[in-house]
């Protein structure tokens, strides 16, 4: 099916960048309630480079990946996927934009309770009346361990089950960017280094693109690069993160804020 263009295509200048945020800033409520959630955030995530955001609880992670996969507005500044500034966009590009080029999976996972497992991954693609690659499909769900389970709906699944179908239902498309929100938080350790090598290896050979919040420094290990957010602003940055290198600068964050 064809689509309206959504934006020029991508520019020499700028195909490395999937998305980029320039002095974003999202305020939330006003006067005496008002929350700074983010506070002039300049970030640019690459081409299939795999970015990890880590942060206090409260520091705006979830924000900026929502802000910068246009399910939020913002306040201020400009917020790109690729070369399409969504600020511009009227509701319904922008759907379609969200629904072609972004994969998100949510804190929450958000998956309809009418439909089973395998529906449930598919509808993304369902919706946009494209046809998943079965090959593809089959190896995203056999490595998510869901071969088992794509007939069980939502409520007949585990926590952590209904986590791997938001994992796979984000990968299936293969859109140009995913934006994951904690997506081995509910997992168990082994799961979850499945999960995160799985999302390593579709950066690392398919030039799949993502930007993940964790709060786990052995998660963010299996990224290129770990950005660190604190009370809405982006602190620091570390590319080939260990998970020691990671707990290191987050120790020295906690020493800093208990001294000033
Ligand atoms: N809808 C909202 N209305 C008002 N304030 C909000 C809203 N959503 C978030 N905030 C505030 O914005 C700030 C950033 O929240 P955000 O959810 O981005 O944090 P986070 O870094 O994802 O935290 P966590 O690790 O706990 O998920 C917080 O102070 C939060 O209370
Ligand atoms: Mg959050």
């Amino acid at each position: 099916m064809t689509t309206m263009p959504l934006g020029v295509k991508t520019t020499a200048h700028s195909a490395a960048a999937a998305a980029r945020a320039t002095d974003l800033s999202k305020v939330y409520g006003e006067g005496e309630t008002q929350v700074i959630a983010l506070d002039s955030v300049s970030v640019e995530f690459r081409q299939a480079e795999f970015t990890a955001i880590m942060g206090p609880s409260g520091s705006g992670k979830s924000t900026l990946m929502h802000c910068m996969a246009g399910l939020d507005t913002i306040s201020s500044g400009s917020a790109r996927i690729g070369d399409v500034e969504l600020t511009t966009l009227k509701d319904k590009k922008l759907t379609q934009l969200r629904r072609d080029k972004i994969g998100f999976i949510f804190q929450a996972f958000n998956l309809l309770p009418t439909l089973n497992a395998l529906e449930n991954i598919t509808l993304p693609m369902d919706i946009a009346g494209r046809k998943a690659d079965q090959a593809w499909l089959d190896q995203v769900v056999a490595t998510v361990g869901l071969a088992g389970r794509l007939k069980h709906r939502p409520n007949q699944l585990s926590g952590g089950q209904q986590q791997r179908v938001a994992v796979a239902r984000a990968l299936a498309g293969q859109p140009e960017i995913i934006f994951a929100d904690e997506p081995t938080g509910n997992l168990d350790s082994r799961s979850g280094a499945e999960v995160l090598g799985f999302l390593r290896n579709s950066v690392r050979e398919l030039g799949q693109t993502i930007v993940m919040v964790t709060h786990d420094p052995v998660a963010a290990s299996y990224s290129d690069r770990v950005v660190f957010l604190a009370d809405g602003r982006i602190v620091d940055e570390l590319r080939n993160p260990t998970a020691d290198s990671v707990l290191d600068r987050m120790k020295r964050f906690d020493a800093k804020g208990r001294t000033s």
